[in-house]
């Protein structure tokens, strides 16, 4: 798939709101995150030292990182604390019915 191209990655039913899913798009890890303002999906890689943030806790918008702790806002993608200092990549998320449907950012 292409950037910016839509796919589906997951029915709704594999996500429970308070869950998160790692999923392969374009052979790349993507997390999907069910929080209450909506599904989400950010790349699955801490920006820190490339920790496996499904390994984490999704705590309401925040994704908490394994193996040091930081915090990502699962809607964009920002970094909320140390050590990580620089953003993990959001993709845009649709609902086709019951079917997620991801296409990648950059
Ligand atoms: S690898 Fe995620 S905070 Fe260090």
């Amino acid at each position: 798939m292409s950037i910016g191209e839509f796919s589906r990655v997951a029915g709704m039913d594999e996500l429970p709101r308070g869950a998160s899913l790692c999923v392969e798009v374009g052979g790349r890890e993507i997390l999907l995150c069910h929080t209450a303002d909506g599904v989400f999906a950010v790349d699955n890689l801490c920006s820190h030292a490339q920790a496996r943030l499904c390994e984490g806790k999704l705590k309401g918008q925040k994704i908490l990182c394994p193996l040091h702790g930081a915090a990502f806002d699962v809607r964009d993608g920002r970094a909320l604390s140390r050590p990580a200092i620089r953003p993990i990549a959001s993709h845009k998320v649709k609902l086709d019915g019951e079917s997620i449907m991801v296409a990648l950012g950059d």
